[in-house]
């Protein structure tokens, strides 16, 4: 097995190599792939720095190139970059895509994003690699090889939706940060963090599901202990397009002045959501201190407690007494 593990490591690394010639050394590379990477705003030493690539428009470019240097089709279909059809013939799945490698915690490629450079609505905008030996999505974060540094240094990290968050956030000069690839946080990927820093800053889309997502998965944030703030882009922006936009100054002091706690952050927006109506007031009130909860540390736990009574006009002994009822039902539970 760990021969085989050997083996698809070889091929998405060869894979790596290809996309990335394919981008910088071939015509089609160059005015298709590198000019969409230009034109976004991306530098050539970000392009370089994170092995960007581009899979040529064909059928089987990949895997006639594979082929011919020896690869076997075994491995090329276990990491996914070959296709094979109910005729039993094959094709890439990587066409005429720009190519995000990812990258595990020593810097070798365990699959790849790609994204396609059509507009209309119907070219899904990114495809992935499977899960395969090698790549376990739950378990990776994008960007983490390039941030392990910068997160130590700065004791921070932050989350991001997106690759092209990632790449223009580095350009910023702010290279503390991974993205969850658009999927929910995994625990895995919760304990991958908490290896580096307690402090998580997430840094979602400023659109529905943005907020929706920075909702979930950050309870499990609290629950490792990790202090998480929020701060969302306004007018449907994310990281990646602000920093283009708007420059790395403005960019740098927008997340400064506009980060969050959790807690508050998550109580405003409910309450929002809420209204007027007393059932959904109460709603929110039960479901930040559920989350309040979470918190092991009760020190914290009671500062959160003493603010959001202020934010949601509430004496501090009822959400006292609503935070011991629900610690016991954790008690009985566990
Ligand atoms: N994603 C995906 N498949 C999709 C859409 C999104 O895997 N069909 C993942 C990608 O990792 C993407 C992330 O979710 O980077 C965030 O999605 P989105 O905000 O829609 O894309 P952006 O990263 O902003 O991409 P771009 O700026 O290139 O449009
Ligand atoms: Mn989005
Ligand atoms: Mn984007
Ligand atoms: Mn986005
Ligand atoms: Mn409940």
């Amino acid at each position: 097995a760990q021969n085989k593990r050997e083996s698809l490591f070889i091929v998405t690394n060869w894979a790596g190599k290809f996309f990335k010639e394919t981008l910088w050394d071939t015509e089609e590379g160059r005015t298709v792939g590198l000019n969409y990477f230009k034109e976004r705003g991306y530098r050539e030493d970000i392009i370089q720095k994170f092995e960007l690539g581009y899979s040529p428009e064909a059928w089987s470019a990949l895997y006639d190139k594979a082929k011919a240097e020896g690869y076997n089709d075994e491995f090329l279909e276990a990491t996914g970059l070959v296709i094979r059809k109910d005729d039993g013939s094959v094709y890439d799945r990587f066409r005429g895509r720009v190519m995000f490698p990812i990258h595990n915690l020593t810097g070798r490629i365990l699959g790849f994003g790609g994204r396609t450079l059509k507009t209309d609505k119907k070219t899904p905008k990114y495809v992935n690699s499977p899960e395969s030996e090698v790549y376990h999505k739950s378990d990776v974060l994008y960007g983490l090889y390039f941030a392990k540094k910068p997160i130590l240094d700065a004791d921070n990290c932050y989350l991001v939706e997106g690759y092209a968050d990632v790449l223009s956030m580095h350009q910023a000069g702010v290279e503390n940060v991974v993205a969850s690839s658009g999927t929910s946080l995994t625990s895995g990927q919760i304990r991958l963090i908490a290896r580096y820093t307690k402090n998580v800053t997430i840094l979602y889309d400023g659109d529905e599901a943005g907020i929706k997502a920075s909702l979930r998965g950050t309870d499990m944030l609290l629950e490792e202990g990790l202090n998480v703030k929020v701060l969302l882009f306004p007018d449907g922006n994310d990281p990646d397009s602000y920093v283009q936009r708007f420059g790395s100054a403005a960019f740098k002091k927008y997340i400064a002045e506009h980060q969050r706690d959790f807690i508050f952050y998550k109580t405003q927006v409910l309450l929002r959501d809420a209204g007027g109506d007393p059932v959904k007031r109460a709603a929110v009130i039960h479901d930040v201190v559920e989350s309040i909860a979470l918190i092991p540390d009760a020190i914290k736990a009671s500062v959160f407690v003493r603010e959001c009574s202020a934010l949601l006009d509430i004496e501090e002994r009822i959400l006292i007494a609503e935070l011991n009822k629900i610690r016991v039902g954790q008690a009985r539970k566990a």
